[in-house]
């Protein structure tokens, strides 16, 4: 019997065709998905990426907890009307320790992504406070009550001790140092040597204006500073020439 004559019991039989059919199609399923699941080799290594700071993590808690992904994506895609109003477009790197992450699929708002460093944060009190006050025509809601609220300072241990579950590499120390950290962020007068070699780059200061006490309003204005701001793109090789 020659090979095709052979294939005539596989055709005649259809419990034999449907294994068949399966065996073959895993096997092409595999080779396709497999090497995805190991992220080292989807997501482009890019220099400047760490993981969020205490202080900063408990902004984006809070940026989640008000649904502000509803109205703002944080994605720049790579057109050229998106690159030349936004920056950058969005690199898998850039989200590559967000849990979960927050690209977002509707644009009340601007995208975000890069909005870290684009205002003050004087602007940003004020316009969280009283979006109008600042952007006439603007119909974002107000969040004046993030100044009033302290921030969640005793459950943040556990929460960088959950995303390093998953897979975020926070170091033992940061998790050790991890209230310390986010009080010494907002905190114009504390020493921040310890936090900036923890987390290079982060930016330190009195982020709501009121020294007083740690609000979610310091939380939330400078997860919203450091956005986007990580990546050195004078370092990135950029493949399709748009800037
Ligand atoms: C109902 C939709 C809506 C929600 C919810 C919303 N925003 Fe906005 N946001 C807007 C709109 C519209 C604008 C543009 C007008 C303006 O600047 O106020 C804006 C502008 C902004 C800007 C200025 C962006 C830029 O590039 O000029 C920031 C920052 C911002 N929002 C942050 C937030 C944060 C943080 C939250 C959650 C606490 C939030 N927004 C929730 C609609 C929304």
């Amino acid at each position: 019997m020659s090979i095709l004559g052979k294939h005539q019991i596989l055709e005649k039989n259809a419990t034999l065709l449907l294994l068949g059919s399966l065996l073959v199609v895993s096997i092409g399923g595999i080779v396709e998905i497999a090497p995805l699941f190991y992220l080292e080799n989807t997501i482009e290594k890019v220099e400047g990426m760490r993981p969020y700071t205490p202080l900063e993590l408990a902004g984006r808690n809070i940026y989640i907890r008000e649904g502000c992904y509803l109205c703002h994506s944080q994605m720049i895609r790579p057109f050229r009307d998106e690159v030349e109003r936004y920056g950058h477009y969005s690199l898998a790197a850039e989200s590559m320790y967000d849990h979960p992450f927050q690209w977002g699929s509707k644009r009340t708002g601007p995208d975000l992504a890069r909005v870290g460093g684009r205002y003050s944060n004087e602007w940003h009190v004020q316009h969280l406070s009283d979006p109008r006050a600042v952007v006439p025509e603007s119909i974002m809601p107000k969040y004046a009550f993030l100044k009033e609220r302290e921030a969640a300072v005793k459950s943040i241990g556990m929460d960088l001790k959950a995303n390093e579950d998953v897979g975020v590499p926070y170091t033992a120390d940061m998790l050790a140092s991890a209230e310390d950290d986010m009080r010494a962020q907002a905190d114009r007068n504390a020493d921040t040597a310890g936090l900036l070699a923890r987390y290079p780059e982060a930016k330190v200061g009195d982020f709501d204006g009121d020294p007083s006490k740690l609000t979610e309003m310091d939380a939330l204005v400078s997860y919203l500073q450091m956005l986007g701001t990580l990546v050195d793109f004078s370092t990135y090789d950029d493949a399709t020439g748009y800037r």
